[in-house]
């Protein structure tokens, strides 16, 4: 693990980013902070270097991966011709969470984009993964750096807990600051089509670009299998049970508190995925044996930032079985529950 400082000025010459630069352009796999979540990064035009991520995160093959790259002109290295909309989207959010499917180009590894004649391309805003991916000199196909499965990591000891000994190496730079991942949107076809909600809304595309579609998979109910590959599978997910209960807020604590005396009753250990305005209520009604707070209710960014810290940390308690709020669809609410849902693995109760 190499720390980092993210105001060190001239940071592409730190010794740190000079040798996790080196391991990648030796086609080594090597874990990286970005403004979303951290990634395990490897050289985009190598299939063995791609090969080690896959075998680092137990990941499925058919699931392609978003290429990282540090300046604009490295477009190029992996990406046929960009239409219209997907330059103005790049011009409008890069450096930022927004991954812009596009035509793929012939160097790119097979292995990234799983056999599909397009590509993920982003670049992070966050000044490590930027000066890391220049120094290296080659573009960075990279997933997020945890297990299969198991929740993105947001900190450098996520990472750690999850792929120990199964990487080359890990840049710590801090906690990381819209905690989920990037938007993915493909502008290969008219309209463009959101595959993935994520750190960019919906609205900021549609104030760029005119109407961009949702794909039908995250229509509340959907029964659609998702166009981006990797959304089909279990994500995101903590290892206990989690409900979500959607309903006014009487009603709704009503529901959560049958769920968790009946899951006591059965003796499971038992916890609260509650906001900053719930806490409070549950901890004084001692109704579970672990309440952690995500943020309030008010502030999405914040429930963004912190959710995956607070999945993981049920894990850590070996929490059993959760139940949880829900929150607004508006801006960036459509990630927060886009995830919590699949954490929830589909258990979402009206009531
Ligand atoms: O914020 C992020 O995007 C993070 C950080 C590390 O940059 N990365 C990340 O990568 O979340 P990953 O591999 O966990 O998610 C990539 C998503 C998957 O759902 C995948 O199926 C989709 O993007 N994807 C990648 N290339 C695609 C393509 N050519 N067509 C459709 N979907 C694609
Ligand atoms: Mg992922």
């Amino acid at each position: 693990v190499w720390s980092v400082d993210n105001d060190v000025e001239n940071i592409q010459s730190c010794t740190q980013i000079v040798d996790a630069a080196r391991l990648l352009h030796a086609g080594e796999a090597v874990a990286f902070p970005t403004e979303t979540v951290y990634g395990l990064g490897a050289n985009a035009l190598s299939n063995e270097a791609v090969e080690k991520i896959f075998a680092a995160k137990g990941r499925p093959s058919d699931n392609p991966l978003i290429v990282h790259i540090g300046e604009r002109q490295q477009l190029s290295t992996v990406a046929g011709e960009v239409p219209e909309k997907g330059q103005k989207l790049m011009d409008a959010f890069w450096p930022g969470p927004l991954t812009v499917i596009v035509p793929k180009n012939d160097r790119v590894a097979s292995l990234v984009t799983a056999g599909l004649d397009s590509v993920g391309v982003r670049m992070p805003a966050h000044p490590v993964a930027l000066a890391l991916i220049k120094q290296a000199g080659v573009p960075i196909a990279a997933p997020s750096a945890n297990r299969s499965g198991r929740p993105s990591p947001t900190t450098a000891a996520h990472v750690l807990a999850d792929l120990d000994g199964r990487v080359a190496g890990i840049v710590d730079g801090g906690a990381t600051g819209v905690g989920v991942e990037s938007t993915v949107i493909d502008v290969t076809v008219e309209p463009p089509v959101i595959l993935r909600p994520g750190g960019i809304t919906r609205e900021q595309l549609e104030s760029v670009i005119g109407p961009v579609e949702l794909d039908p998979s995250f229509e509340v109910g959907a029964v659609e299998t998702p166009r981006a590959p990797g959304m089909k599978y279990t994500h995101y997910a903590p290892e206990g049970e989690l409900w979500l209960v959607a309903g006014s807020e009487e009603q709704a604590r009503i529901k959560m508190a049958e769920l968790l005396s009946q899951a006591k009753i059965d003796g499971q250990k038992t916890g609260v995925l509650a906001t900053e305005e719930s806490a409070g209520y549950w901890r004084d009604h001692e109704a579970a044996d672990v309440v952690l707070t995500v943020g309030a209710q008010a502030d999405l960014e914040q429930v963004a930032q912190q959710l995956y810290a607070v999945l993981r940390e049920f894990d850590n308690q070996q929490v059993q079985f959760i139940v949880g709020e829900t929150f607004s669809r508006e801006g960036l609410g459509m990630a927060v529950m886009n995830r919590l849902e699949k954490a929830a693995g589909g258990r979402i109760l009206s009531v």
